[in-house]
C-alpha cells in the first residue's frame, strides 16, 4: 500500500512514522508513507499556501492552487481509491472504515485547516472526509497520523503475529477482555485462577464472557448495532 500525505507541516510526523510499528512497516516495505510539503507548490516567490478570506473575517484560508498542483503531480503517477480531507465535520473514524481503508492500493489524504481552506478543495478535489472523534485539532496532521497508524497496523505482514489484528477490541464488534502477565501474585492482587488453569475450553468461554461484560458495561451500542 502507498499512502501520499499532502502537508504544510511534514515534520510533524516524523516521530510517530520513525518508532515501533509503522516504522518496522515501513522498514520491511509492506508500505510507503510519501510526504509532501505543499508550501513546495506554491507559484509566488514567497512561498505562500494561503491568502485573505473573501468576505472578510479572521484568520487566513489555504488557497486553491498549491493544493491542486501538488494532487496533479500525485494523480499523473497513479490512481487513487480515495483522496481523504481531514476535517472535524467529516465522516466519524471508526475500525470499520479503518478496514475499508486498508484494503487499498493508494491513498492520497489532505491535512487542512477547519475554517482555513477554501471549500472548492473539499468540493471538487477530495472524494472522502474524515474526523477522528468530535473535538477540534489546530490541524489535520495528527488526525491523519491517527488514521494512518490504524490503517496500516492492519496490512499482511505489519503484525508480528497474524491473528492479533483481529482479535484487537473492535474487530468483531466486541471489546478485548483483560489479560495479566506474571507474577501470578503481586502485593495480594491475584490473577484470575482459571488463567492459571490449563484449562484451554474454559480459558476461552471466560474471555468471551469478559469480552462481553466490558463491552455492555463500557460500549453498549456495539451490542445493540449487532442484534
Ligand atoms: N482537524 C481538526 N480537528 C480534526 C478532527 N477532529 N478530525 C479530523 N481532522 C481534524
Amino acid at each position: 500500500m502507498r499512502i501520499d500525505i499532502l502537508t504544510i507541516f511534514p515534520d510533524m510526523f516524523r516521530g510517530p512514522f520513525s518508532e515501533s510499528i509503522l516504522k518496522r512497516a515501513v522498514e520491511k516495505g509492506l508500505v510507503e508513507i510519501c510526504l509532501h510539503d505543499i508550501r513546495e507548490f506554491a507559484s509566488n516567490k514567497h512561498r505562500r499556501v494561503d491568502d485573505y478570506p473573501f468576505g472578510g473575517g479572521a484568520g487566513m484560508v489555504m488557497m486553491i492552487e498549491p493544493i491542486e498542483r501538488c494532487m496533479e503531480s500525485l494523480t499523473k503517477e497513479r490512481a487513487y481509491d480515495e483522496v481523504v480531507f481531514m476535517t472535524p465535520d467529516g465522516e466519524l473514524f471508526d475500525q470499520p472504515m479503518a478496514n475499508r481503508l486498508s484494503t487499498f492500493n493508494n491513498l492520497m489524504v489532505l491535512c487542512g485547516h477547519y475554517k482555513g481552506i477554501d471549500q472548492r478543495i473539499r468540493d471538487h478535489l477530495v472524494s472522502m472526509e474524515v474526523s477522528i472523534g468530535n473535538y477540534v485539532l489546530s490541524g489535520g496532521e495528527l488526525p491523519a497520523a491517527v488514521m494512518t497508524d490504524a490503517v496500516v497496523r492492519l496490512l499482511p505482514g505489519v503484525l508480528g503475529d497474524e491473528t492479533s489484528a483481529l482479535s484487537d477490541s473492535f474487530q468483531d464488534g466486541l471489546l478485548s477482555p483483560p489479560v495479566f502477565t506474571r507474577p501470578a501474585e503481586y502485593k495480594g492482587w491475584k490473577v484470575p485462577d482459571v488463567l492459571l488453569s490449563g484449562h484451554d475450553r474454559k480459558i476461552s468461554e471466560w474471555r468471551h464472557e469478559q469480552s462481553l461484560e466490558r463491552t455492555r458495561r463500557l460500549r453498549p451500542g456495539f451490542l445493540k448495532n449487532s442484534e
